[in-house]
């Protein structure tokens, strides 16, 4: 991973802002500028209050996910600062209260998923709709979102179940609370889907039966095993297609790691968008690794086939665990990806995905 303090406090940073265009982005570096009381016993994330309504204004927003909870003070702040349209949180469950971390060790008192996720979501919300007087009304499809060039643009909260998810599924539920009541969540009814600012997936524990069994209005989506949703591709070259289509599925079955908890008695049909938002993999697990910087007929076959088998089910593919480095294969392999039409990539390296060019050729998978 980037260390992105170590970024910030280099003379990348001024490079970067030259290579935006500063104008692009108003929003000074320095958190605490901006929040000044952020992780004061008592004002958590009241710093967000000041938030102007044109808080993210001229902020471009585009498909990555911001992965972090411990080395950024504060992670949402930062995700939506360089446009990101996804946040992930780790979440443990301890003595009944929901912490955010990488790992035990980085788990403190005050981070808990209200406190740097659910409050600060809500508030900014509340802050983007007051002006038209939406703060408070229900099923208003023309609801603000979080970012102001696409107010329909949904905000992705990507929550990795640390612990059982069985017991962690119903706190989580819970704590979304503040922001179902506001009508802030995505949710399925039963017959349709119904977009909101806010979109939250399960990851990692998330068990797929408790969210299959939410049936009047289901708004935790699972983040479906990308692997196993693959199919031999309808693009590509033919002569290739059959003999590596065995071997391909051969191989994902043997590897798949991803979204098994709660699926005993479901088929891969089960994964569509009444249920699911996402289809992910890990890059490296699934794909493999990159040789000589270039991606293989076999790799591109498992792209394709697995972007084609998360598309037919309506749902949208996202790949973490990409190479990182060297940056020209970094960026090889994201242009490929988005290219082929996935939708989503995590990245640690947020100035290097805003950076990107990406952007612009992103755009039409927004
Ligand atoms: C959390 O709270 C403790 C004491 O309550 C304080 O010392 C610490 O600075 C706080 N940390 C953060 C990140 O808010
Ligand atoms: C929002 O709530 C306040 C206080 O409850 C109320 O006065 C106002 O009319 C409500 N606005 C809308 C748009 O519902
Ligand atoms: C946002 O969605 C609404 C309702 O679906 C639509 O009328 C409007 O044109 C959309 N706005 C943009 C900027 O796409
Ligand atoms: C799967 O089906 C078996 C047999 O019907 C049942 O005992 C088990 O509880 C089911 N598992 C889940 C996760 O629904
Ligand atoms: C989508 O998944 C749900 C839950 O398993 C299932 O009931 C439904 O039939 C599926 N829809 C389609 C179109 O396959």
């Amino acid at each position: 991973m980037v260390p992105l303090l170590t970024l910030m406090s280099s003379g990348i940073l001024h490079l970067l802002q030259v290579l935006i265009g500063s104008a692009r982005l108003f929003w000074d570096f320095n958190e605490d500028k901006f929040l000044p009381d952020w992780g004061k016993p008592g004002s958590i994330g009241e710093g967000l209050v000041r938030y102007p309504t044109d808080a993210t204004r001229d902020v471009l927003p585009i498909n990555c996910h911001s992965h972090n909870d411990y080395v950024r003070r504060v992670p949402l702040f930062d995700a939506i600062h360089w446009g990101c349209t996804g946040v992930e949180a780790d979440v443990w469950l301890f003595s009944g209260e929901l912490y955010v971390g990488h790992s035990t060790a980085s788990l403190t008192k005050n981070r808990t998923f209200r406190n740097l996720y659910v409050g600060p979501i809500l508030r900014l919300l509340d802050t983007m709709n007051q002006e038209s007087g939406f703060a408070n009304a229900t099923a208003n499809t023309a609801m603000r979102g979080i970012f102001d060039e696409d107010p329909n643009q949904t905000l992705v909260l990507l929550v990795d179940f640390k612990t059982s998810g069985i017991d962690t599924f119903p706190i989580v539920h819970d704590q979304l609370e503040a922001l179902r009541e506001k009508d802030y969540l995505s949710y399925w009814d039963g017959e349709r889907l119904h977009k909101r600012p806010v979109t939250v997936v399960g990851t990692g524990n998330t068990p797929f039966n408790l969210i299959v069994a939410e049936k009047q209005r289901r708004d935790i989506f699972f983040d479906a095993p990308l692997d196993k949703l693959w199919e031999p591709p309808s693009t590509g070259d033919p002569s290739s297609i059959s003999t590596l289509s065995q071997e391909v599925k051969v191989f994902q079955n043997q590897n798949s790691n991803q979204g098994s908890v709660g699926t005993e008695n479901t088929t891969i049909d089960d994964f569509n968008s009444s249920t699911s938002y996402y289809a992910s993999v890990s890059f490296m697990h699934s794909v493999g690794f990159v040789w000589r910087g270039k991606l293989s007929t076999k790799q591109m076959n498992i792209i394709r086939g697995q972007i084609q088998g998360a598309r037919r089910r309506g749902l949208k593919t996202r790949y973490w665990d990409t190479p990182s480095w060297p940056i020209n294969l970094r960026n090889h392999v994201w242009d490929v990806l988005m290219e082929e039409g996935a939708h989503m990539l995590n990245v640690d390296d947020l100035k290097g995905a805003a950076v990107e060019n990406w952007k612009i050729r992103t755009h039409r998978f927004l």
